[in-house]
């Protein structure tokens, strides 16, 4: 298949890897997937300046998010699931974003749990909570990452409801999922898939199993999964997640300038411009397109951070040319693992990191943290 030299390659790569249901699951977005397609390809609306002639020596990729040093301004975005990419997923993504000194977010819905990432990592990573109905189970997850040592907890907001994902729904992959001969087939069909699962016995969301009420396997799981999230949340309940808390907190799921003032006064460290990688309300402008308003109405205030749709290093300073101090991915890095376990997210964080590098240079500046809009020629019809 030739070189990986970009994302899309990895992307190629993890199609051919993984059962078609656990990577169509991760290649999706809701309904007619507009908004995951704008994520990606609003993008290319972002046009840079090229400087020449300045000196490029001594260039330097680091900043901070939320007060933590960070070697470039990227994160792992929590991703339920992620196991099913490649055994031990979120531990193995977890060692690699370790290795490369920026924060892993684990996500509430993931296969291994917050006590196996933490057994399986030597530096503090970040928890991701969806706050469910039963308040009982978030203050224990809370205490859990707590004592796990997380250092920031990425509260998502919008998934109250799910998105509809007609991909899913089609292969019929149901949480927990439910194997008919179909899936066996495609299960088959992938026989280093097959030798990494085998040698793991992760293989169900073990933040909740044995610690929600009565939820023991996995039937009791789905049932429970089904009624959990909480379409009561409100701004009033960040109060009480950051006190019990007690650390940074990211709001997550942030789209419109007003609720992103709102996010300021519920007192929350940072927000992530995040429409959940178009995986819930379709039709919704892409993050990129949703950020500068955004950064203009609170960035003096509080961090603003943007995920969906970034593929590249050039994708990660585009956005941090338009006022993010920093970005998460998410599919980038399920394709890497799909790809190659702990190996294919390491390379896509080399990739990342060229492009990143490379780009900043030809647009004449030395530090991450000195790019800014003067670094772009246009954006969605302005131009600067
Ligand atoms: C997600 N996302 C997500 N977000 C979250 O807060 N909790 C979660 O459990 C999940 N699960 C999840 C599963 C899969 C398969 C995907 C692709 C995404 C959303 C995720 O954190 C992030 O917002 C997007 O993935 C960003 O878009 P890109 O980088 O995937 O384009």
């Amino acid at each position: 298949m030739g070189p990986i030299l970009e994302v899309a390659d990895l992307k190629k790569r993890a199609k051919r890897r993984v059962p078609k249901m656990f990577f169509d699951y991760a290649d999706s977005g809701s309904w007619t997937e507009s908004t995951y397609r704008a994520n990606e390809s609003d993008y290319n609306e972002v046009k840079l300046r090229q400087r020449v002639a300045v000196d490029m020596t001594n260039r330097s990729l680091a900043t901070t998010m939320v007060g933590q040093d960070v070697s470039m301004p990227v994160a792992l975005a929590p991703v339920g699931f992620c196991g099913m990419q490649w055994a031990d997923g979120e531990i193995l993504a977890a060692q690699a974003a370790e290795e490369f000194g920026v924060p892993f977010t684990l996500s509430t819905m993931s296969i291994c749990s917050i006590e196996d990432v933490a057994e399986n990592t030597t530096k503090p990573f970040w928890f991701q909570l969806y706050v469910m109905r039963d308040r009982d189970f978030v203050n224990n997850l809370i205490d859990r990452a707590k004592a796990a040592g997380c250092s920031a907890l990425v509260v998502t907001l919008d998934l109250q409801i799910l998105g509809q994902r007609h991909k899913d729904l089609r292969n019929g992959l149901s949480a927990p999922p439910k194997f008919t001969p179909k899936h066996l087939w495609q299960i088959g069909t992938c026989p280093s898939w097959c030798m990494a699962m085998a040698q793991t016995k992760r293989r169900t969301f073990r933040n909740i199993v044995g610690h929600a009420k009565g939820v023991s396997n996995l039937s009791s799981l789905s049932a429970w999964t089904a009624e959990q999230f909480d379409p009561t949340l409100s701004w009033n309940d960040i109060a009480w997640i950051k006190e019990r808390w007690g650390g940074p907190v990211i709001l997550k799921g942030i789209l419109d300038p007003e609720d992103a003032k709102k996010a300021v006064d519920s007192g929350a460290d940072a927000i992530i411009v995040s429409n959940h990688g178009g995986r819930q309300l379709d039709g919704a402008p892409s993050s990129i397109r949703a950020l500068p308003a955004i950064v203009d109405a609170v960035s003096d205030k509080m961090e603003v951070h943007v995920d969906g749709g970034i593929r590249s290093g050039q994708d990660i300073l585009k956005a941090v040319c338009l006022g993010a101090k920093s970005t998460y991915v998410g599919r980038p890095f399920l394709y890497g693992l799909g790809t190659q376990g702990k190996a294919g997210v390491a390379r896509m964080f080399e990739i990342m990191r060229t492009e990143l590098d490379t780009t900043m240079a030809l647009c004449g500046e030395r530090k991450v943290t000195e790019l800014g809009r003067s670094n772009l020629y246009s954006a969605f019809g302005e131009k600067f």
